[in-house]
């Protein structure tokens, strides 16, 4: 009895034994985590001027130009910021006159109904350590991952449920390009999954689709993982590495500098279009400048936003070979299975104008520096059951397409 009850307390002793150990190295590793993400945090974060609370909760942090997440690169010591670029392609060539034709956009950001950041501070939203632990590491906190490689020529189908990222998209390609522009509908397309996103935008490609694809993409997206909730935010993304190491959504590391004082990179849009309802759309306009070779950005007809300074790049140094414009989701669903997360307004391209979501007015920037109608625009869809895309051209809307869809619907299991 007594030598039987004596092991059974050793072994206990030695269970418990076991339970500090492992408790301790877990709580050491939260500790460890806990400090990156803080560190992470601080060097995300610069200390504001003002903040404003948007409705939506987030924190928009009005700071100083050269406080920004840019000015921790290296390379960027002794940068002077560019007020202005040095040439603008819509406004020497008019071509905005496509933009008066139609109704003057009212489209803003929500943080503005609380107030603007001062002349002289830009605005960035407040990265919270909650958005950070969302993120598979700190490291990737920010990144796409390298499976978001858009791959329309010679895609292998056998490769499409493998992936897992879908597109429904217009391009070109087979040209030197210095710039491109759309003006792309608003929506709130349903996420079935917060590891899933949805996102609309334009692509500015060079290189190789392997290891050193170089891209710079704006538009808009859905993404829970990253922002929290459901909204449809303003973004932009670069890499110079196929989405490796190098390159990040909006100012979540060093890359673009911005100097505009009035929008937020990854702030919500709103208001977003009703299905049979009003519609909003926003405009965007990315072009290099040939002199400095820098790549503005544009949103709207009034907000320069600013730059990608040439150096982060290498194709792109030179030029871009190739542009999309259109739609991608990341289906998580395993063995062929599709979600049911939306793409543009979750409808199909058929349904047409004030239910499906369009490109319209899509132009390049051809090697004279002008905006101009591309030539052969090629169409591409994984799976044209889930997702699709028809392009057309008419007076108003010049190239234009709608392309969206429902994700799982009968026809796409
Ligand atoms: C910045 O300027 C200082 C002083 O002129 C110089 O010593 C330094 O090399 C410069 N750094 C870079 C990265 O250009
Ligand atoms: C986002 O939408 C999904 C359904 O589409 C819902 O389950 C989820 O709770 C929403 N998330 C937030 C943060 O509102």
């Amino acid at each position: 009895m007594a030598t039987r009850s004596g092991k059974g307390l050793l072994v206990l002793c030695f269970l418990l034994l076991l339970l500090l150990v492992s408790s301790s190295q877990a709580r050491r590793l939260t500790a460890r985590q806990h400090f990156e993400v803080r560190k992470h945090l601080k060097r995300l974060n610069k200390t504001p001027i003002k903040t404003i609370e948007s409705p939506d909760g987030d924190l928009i942090d009005c700071v100083h130009p050269y406080h920004q997440p840019a000015f921790d690169h290296p390379f960027l010591k002794n940068h002077t910021i560019q007020m202005q670029p040095s040439f603008h392609p819509d406004r020497m060539f008019g071509t905005s006159m496509v933009e008066s034709s139609t109704e003057k956009s009212d489209i803003t950001q929500l943080w503005h109904t609380n107030g603007r950041c001062p002349d002289g501070t830009i605005p960035i939203r407040r990265t919270t350590k909650e958005d950070v632990l969302r993120a598979s590491s700190v490291k990737r906190f920010g990144k796409k991952s390298h499976r978001s490689i858009p791959r329309p020529i010679s895609i292998n189908p056998d490769l499409v449920n493998e992936n897992g990222h879908q597109h429904a998209i217009a391009y070109v390609e087979g040209d030197k390009f210095y710039g491109a522009k759309a003006t792309i509908n608003v929506w709130q397309p349903k996420i079935q999954q917060s590891n899933e996103f949805s996102l609309s935008q334009l692509w500015i490609l060079g290189g190789s689709f392997g290891q050193d694809l170089n891209s710079i993409e704006a538009g808009w997206q859905v993404s829970p993982d990253l922002y929290g909730d459901n909204n449809t935010r303003l973004f932009t993304y670069w890499t110079s590495d196929a989405y490796q190491a190098t390159g990040c959504y909006n100012l979540l590391c060093s890359g673009f500098i911005q100097i505009n004082s009035q929008i937020a990179m990854g702030a919500s849009i709103s208001p977003i279009s009703g299905f049979g309802g009003s519609q909003y759309d926003i405009s965007i306009l990315v072009w290099k400048d040939p002199k400095q070779g820098n790549w503005w950005m544009q949103f709207g007809n009034d907000y320069v936003l600013g730059y990608w300074p040439s150096f982060l790049f290498s194709y792109l140094a030179d030029s871009a070979t190739m542009i999309e414009w259109g739609g991608e989701v990341v289906n998580s669903e395993p063995d062929g299975e599709h979600t049911s997360t939306q793409m543009g307004s979750g409808h199909f391209p058929d349904e047409g104008f004030g239910k499906a979501s369009y490109f319209r007015n899509i132009q390049i920037v051809d090697s004279s520096n002008n905006l101009r109608a591309p030539k052969d625009i090629g169409t591409f869809t994984e799976q044209s059951s889930c997702y699709d895309v028809q392009n057309g051209n008419n007076g108003e809307w010049g190239n234009y397409f709608y392309y969206g869809g429902p994700g799982k619907n009968p026809n796409c299991p």
